[in-house]
């Protein structure tokens, strides 16, 4: 996984971390990357890990793996403690995010050097822990005001890094999770992210969190400044609820999943392959 965020970074594009809970999104994001042949991360937050099962969806992964002959990688998103963390490591995750960004400094670098620690005994290749604070929740939801002061510090940034031994950085950089109603969610500070990337660039992957409703300018530009890893959560509810919502509307007598499905999975997947058309982590020549 490190070696795809070093080919992602030397070649100014990122992978997509797409989140999943059941076979219908996980099959969405496997037949995008298998028909643009792209490297993916299949991200499990503690919900959703708990709904599919975390040894569950490893074994669907395994499946997919050796049918595509893709890099496909599991990830935890947002463990909020070192138990689940290590819960997510037991059951075979080839990576795992630690957000202790609601502590405060000191316990974030404890617990993340903990699970750093942790993982590499067990040979875990990328431990992602989080500084900042990220507003929003990945849902649609009221405009909320991003602070300077929420935003990642570029020399704490070195300081969390060097202490903890994090292999990857999720920061806020303007980000939000989610997508607002009725506004356009809001530029980044790329000035931030600069500074950060210039800081921490060459010793941690730089992680976008809140992809959904990012202006695509933004994105672009964000790649261009180091981000290697972006999620993408939000925008695949959407389309899942809504194309099961006309799904149910048009076929009310249908009572048939895998004829109401389809649908749903193809909208899923049309969103997971823009989005890789965006970060442009297709598999060139
Ligand atoms: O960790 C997951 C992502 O940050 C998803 O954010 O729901 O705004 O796409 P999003
Ligand atoms: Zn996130």
């Amino acid at each position: 996984m490190l070696e795809i965020f070093q080919k992602a970074k030397e070649n100014k594009y990122a992978i997509g971390a797409f989140n999943a809970s059941n076979l219908e999104q996980l099959k969405a994001i496997i037949q995008a990357v298998k028909k643009l042949q792209s490297p993916v991360i299949i991200s499990t937050s503690q919900g959703e890990s708990k709904f599919i099962g975390k040894k569950q969806i490893r074994a669907l992964i395994d499946s997919y793996k050796e049918e595509t002959n893709l890099p496909i990688f599991l990830h935890l998103d947002h463990g909020k403690s070192f138990e689940v963390v290590q819960e997510a490591i037991e059951a075979g995750y080839d990576s795992v995010h630690f957000d202790g960004s609601e502590l405060d400094f000191e316990e974030n670098v404890e617990i993340t050097k903990k699970i750093v620690d942790l993982a590499k005994e067990k040979g875990i290749k990328n431990v992602e822990g989080e500084l900042g604070y990220l507003r929003g929740k990945s849902a649609v939801q009221e405009a909320v005001e991003i602070k300077e002061e929420d935003l990642t510090d570029p020399k704490k940034a070195l300081e969390f890094v060097e202490k903890t031994g994090v292999d990857s950085l999720a920061m806020a950089i303007g980000n939000i999770h989610g997508v607002f109603k009725s506004a356009q969610n809001p530029n980044l500070f790329l000035d931030r992210l600069g500074e950060i990337s210039k800081m921490v660039g060459d010793k941690a992957g730089l992680v976008l969190h809140g992809g959904s409703g990012t202006p695509e300018e933004d994105i672009k530009k964000a790649i261009e400044l180091g981000i290697v890893k972006v999620n993408v959560n939000t925008e695949l509810r959407l389309a899942y609820t809504e194309a099961l919502k006309k799904s149910l509307q048009d076929n009310p007598d249908q009572t048939t999943p895998y004829k109401i499905m389809p649908i749903v999975v193809e909208a899923v997947q049309k969103v997971v392959e823009e989005k890789i058309k965006l970060f442009m982590s297709k598999v060139r020549p």
